[in-house]
Formats: structure tokens, C-alpha cells, sequence
């Protein structure tokens, strides 16, 4: 089950070329992204109207595809506009487009009613267009349901353990309890790491200053598209960082990480890891990616074996404990749990016969 009433994710701006086609499944729907003459980006349901053969199968002439089944044409709002051997086209033969608009380097895709479809509800990602900052879009994707990858960006304890030689290197994060506070779209976690003795691995080689540091890690899920916004950083310790702060050799960085689900077993994972110093060293802008990445691995290597041994799981009377670091994924997990309730209640009520 997915909320559909939201704004996901669906493809970075650059995987859409002028005369290519992005297939890719969202929510179990298999959609073909692709982008205009004019720049406009658009996503069908991969699915002809005639024989349901795939569209990403087909190719692309102007602004339309042309399936290449029996060759039957549509546009970019997925109008059928050809059909070989009439004049004119047979009814029904259009397939759905869905609301897709591109912002801040993601292209953003709406699967639920189209009326509901407000462009305020897009997450905002602006530090990817922003010059202060430097960063690379990333794409990742996990065999795994995307609650457990949820799960995962709402408990940070595991960087003291999945992460021990990459993003963690501290088992402070384990033992530090966060700030979580429920907000209007989703949860806020905060977490701060005083007087810490070294810099978190991934930063190792790129130091700005010596001896102790402050560092924290503050970031909001919105539980409505599954955006993750992360404040993180690294300042010399006892300068006031906590207070606001920031000494002029402070380490800032800010995550995006976009969670889209693929179907129930698989997941779309959008990301970011920006610097808003060293803005000129194209360098330390890769090597940073680069060891996100690499921490990234991680976390999909557990979670997808996670995912085998719940599976294995299945039908057994059991369920898993419950510890105190746990709080903020439960609080994650009861926002979605709500969503979806009210969404099915909605959709209970559109099925209901007029009286
Ligand atoms: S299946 Fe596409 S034209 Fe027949
Ligand atoms: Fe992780």
C-alpha cells in the first residue's frame, strides 16, 4: 500500500534527454518519463491501449511514441494521435499521463487525483540549484520495501555500527538519544555530538581545523513524498554551534534523499550530499559523493538482507522487539499508517453509490 496523494520523485532532470525515454516503475506502476522539444517533461503509463505492449518498447518521433506493436501513436498527454490504416483513431485509445513537473534538478511525479495535484506540496530541494552550495545528484536503488529504508534514515544509531568506517565513527551516535518531534508533514530528529576526538571517517583527509569537534545531524522526513532534509556538520568544538554559531572553518553540509517506492520489494533512492564551502574544489565535491556512496552500499547490503530474513519470517508468530532507539521510526511508521488510513476512507467514500 502507497499514499498516492503526493508528490514523488520519479527521475533526476538529467536522465531525461531531448529524444530518449526514462522507463521506470513508481508506486507498481510501470510510467515511461521523457522530455519534449520545448524542455517540458512528461510520464505515460508504459502500457499501449491496444495490446497493453510496452511503450518503452517503442520509439520516439517528435514529441510522441509511436508503440511498435502495431504502431499506434501517441503524444506527450498520452493522446492517441495515429493509427495506422484510419483516418482519425478508434475511442478508448488513450493512455494515463500523470501531473509531472520538474524543480530543482528532480523531475516530480503525482499518482493520485490529478485535482490534488498542488505544486506547493513539492518538497523543496533548493540547495541544488543554489550557488552557495555544490553537490551531485545520486540514484540507488534497493531490493527492499520502502518503509525499511524509512526505518533506517529515522534511527541513526546504526551509523555507529553500519557505518563504523564511513559515515560514523563515533558510537556517541548510539548512545545519544535524539530530539524526535512530530511536525506538520513528518518527524524532526536532532542529534548533537560534543567534544567528538575525530572527524567522521568520510571526512578524513579533508579537515578544515584541528583537535576536537562539534557535530550534529538535524534532519526532517516528510512522510507525504518520503523527503529527507539533513542539516549536518562539523564545527571546532565549544565555538557555539549548538547555539547558532558557526566558527568560519565549520564543515557544513546538506542532504536531500528522496525515497520513492518501485513497488512493495524495491525502492527508488534520490540523493544528495552538498558543501557550502570549498566551493571551488571540484575534487572534494566527487570524493564526498564518492564516500556517501560508499556508506550508502552499506546500508543496502542490511536492509536488503534484513528484508530476506523478515520474509523468512513470514507466518511465524513473532514480532520484533521494540527498543528505546526506536521512537522515531514508530512515530514515522504511525504518520504513514494515518495517511493511508485516511486515504482508503476517501476513496471508501468516492466508491460509495449515490443515493
Ligand atoms: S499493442 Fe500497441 S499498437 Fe498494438
Ligand atoms: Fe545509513
Amino acid at each position: 500500500m502507497f499514499i498516492q496523494n503526493a508528490w514523488y520523485a520519479g527521475a533526476w532532470a538529467h536522465e531525461l534527454t531531448k529524444d530518449g525515454v526514462l522507463p521506470r516503475k513508481i508506486l507498481s506502476k510501470s510510467l515511461l518519463f521523457f522530455r519534449t522539444s520545448s524542455g517540458e517533461v512528461t510520464a505515460l503509463r508504459d502500457r499501449c491501449s491496444h495490446r497493453f505492449a510496452p511503450l518503452s518498447a517503442g520509439r520516439r518521433e517528435g514529441d510522441c511514441i509511436r508503440c511498435m506493436y502495431h504502431g499506434l501513436v501517441f503524444d506527450k498527454d498520452g493522446k492517441c494521435v495515429e493509427e495506422p490504416g484510419r483516418k482519425g483513431v478508434s475511442p478508448n485509445t488513450s493512455v494515463p499521463a500523470y501531473p509531472t513537473v520538474e524543480r530543482h534538478k528532480l523531475v516530480w511525479v503525482w499518482m493520485g487525483d490529478a485535482d490534488k495535484a498542488d505544486l506547493d506540496l513539492i518538497p523543496d530541494c533548493h540547495h541544488h540549484v543554489d550557488p552557495s552550495w555544490r553537490s551531485i545528484p545520486r540514484y540507488a536503488h534497493f531490493k527492499a520495501n520502502y518503509l525499511l529504508v524509512l526505518d533506517n534514515l529515522l534511527d541513526f544509531s546504526h551509523l555507529s555500527f553500519v557505518h563504523e568506517k564511513t559515515l560514523g565513527g563515533s558510537k556517541s551516535i548510539a548512545e545519544i538519544r535524539p530530539k524526535v518531534e512530530k511536525t506538520e508533514k513528518g518527524v524532526q530528529l536532532t542529534r548533537w555530538y560534543l567534544n567528538e576526538p575525530a572527524f567522521a571517517p568520510y571526512l578524513r583527509g579533508y579537515e578544515r581545523f584541528d583537535g576536537a569537534i562539534d557535530r550534529w545531524n538535524i534532519y526532517h522526513l516528510s512522510t507525504l513524498s518520503n523527503h529527507f532534509s539533513m542539516s549536518a556538520g562539523s564545527a571546532p568544538a565549544g565555538t557555539g554551534a549548538p547555539d547558532g554559531t558557526l566558527h568560519p572553518q565549520t564543515m557544513q553540509f546538506h542532504s536531500h534523499q528522496v525515497i520513492t517506492p518501485e513497488d512493495e520489494n524495491g525502492t527508488h533512492y534520490f540523493w544528495t550530499y552538498g558543501h557550502n564551502f570549498a566551493l571551488d574544489d571540484a575534487r572534494f565535491t566527487e570524493a564526498l559523493a564518492e564516500r556517501i556512496s560508499a556508506g550508502f552500499k552499506e546500508d543496502r547490503t542490511m536492509i536488503e538482507a534484513q528484508r530476506a530474513v523478515i520474509e523468512e519470517s513470514e507466518g511465524e508468530d513473532i514480532e520484533m522487539a521494540f527498543i528505546l532507539a526506536d521512537n522515531g521510526l514508530a512515530l514515522g511508521r504511525r504518520l504513514i499508517d494515518e495517511r493511508l488510513a485516511e486515504e482508503s476512507k476517501t476513496t471508501a467514500a468516492h466508491m460509495e453509490p449515490a443515493e
